[in-house]
């Protein structure tokens, strides 16, 4: 399995921020947005991964992550020449994955659990078509809504409905047989243009090959896409690191944990950042 990162939209609900940085870029709390969900697909297991950026953007994000080998991956960028969609991101990504299965996950999205890299690997091992979350809030409108039936199976999903059938939303988190392409393919655009990511999840839940896992209690999702959730989100994140002594999104700590990079090249990386906590986090482990 491959990993893409959606980090291609414009960010306009951060303007004037992200006239001159893209959303990914910019910090939450102490580190740059995209390395939440970077460590997200590393602690899938995943080593290769297309980070799908801005027109025009590719040096700025290979200046922050390079090749991905100081990580003991591998990191390749293209452009998204116009903002189409999530599904579009399969489409954009066909060549790279060579007719492997995808963990697509969207360049804002934070996620942190206890457990979550063995929800990550599990999800990734036992894929029989698509594996998405539900993630319950208090406000689902603006999200893709999932309803279950009595027995937990999810039965339909809806786009930013205006009547949500319930409090559970998918969050921008996706494992995809590479059936996900040729299904992304065959869509159509929505009322707002895009090519939507419900879409490919609804068709996969029509050939009952959908999976949907809900996130029980001990679990953080945010997506930064507005000055307030890029705020909540640093707070989170801070909250979180000093009540669990645990970092978030650290991705060379993740780079050690999954055995990628060994203890001298996790102190070289520490060392170059030492002058931070952050680098004398590295340094400690
Ligand atoms: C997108 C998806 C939606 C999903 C959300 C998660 O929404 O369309 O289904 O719940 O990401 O962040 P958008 O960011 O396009 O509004």
């Amino acid at each position: 399995m491959k990993g893409i990162i959606l980090a291609a939209g414009r960010g306009t609900r951060l303007y004037p921020m992200t006239k001159p940085v893209c959303k990914p870029l910019l910090p939450i709390y102490d580190k740059p947005l995209i390395y939440y969900p970077l460590s997200v697909l590393m602690q899938a297991g995943i080593d290769q991964v297309l980070v799908i950026v801005p027109p025009g953007e590719e040096t700025t994000f290979a200046a922050l992550l390079g090749d991905g080998s100081q990580l003991g991956m591998s990191i390749q960028y293209t452009v998204q020449p116009v903002a189409r969609g999530i599904a579009d991101a399969l489409l954009i990504g066909r060549e790279f994955l060579d007719g492997d299965d995808v963990c697509l996950v969207l360049g804002d999205n934070i996620f942190w659990a206890p457990d979550l890299a063995a929800i990550l690997k599990q999800a990734a091992a036992d894929n029989r078509g698509a594996t998405v979350f539900g993630c319950y809030v208090c406000n689902p409108r603006p999200f893709g809504v999932v309803e279950f039936d009595a027995d937990g199976r999810a039965i339909s999903i809806e786009e930013k409905p205006e009547n949500p059938k319930s409090n559970y939303v998918v969050p921008g988190l996706y494992f995809y047989h590479n059936d996900a392409l040729d299904i992304a393919a065959s869509l159509t655009p929505s009322p707002r243009g895009e090519l939507e990511i419900t879409d490919v999840n609804l068709e996969f839940l029509r050939r009952n090959q959908l999976q949907v896992i809900p996130l029980q209690d001990k679990y953080l999702w945010m997506d930064a896409g507005s000055a307030d959730s890029l705020l909540a989100a640093a707070q989170a994140i801070h909250d979180l690191q000093r009540s669990t002594e645990r970092y978030v999104g650290c991705i060379e700590e993740t780079a050690y944990q999954e055995g990628r990079i060994t203890r001298q090249q996790l102190h070289q990386l520490g060392a170059e950042l030492d002058m931070t906590a952050y680098g004398r986090h590295l340094l400690s482990l």
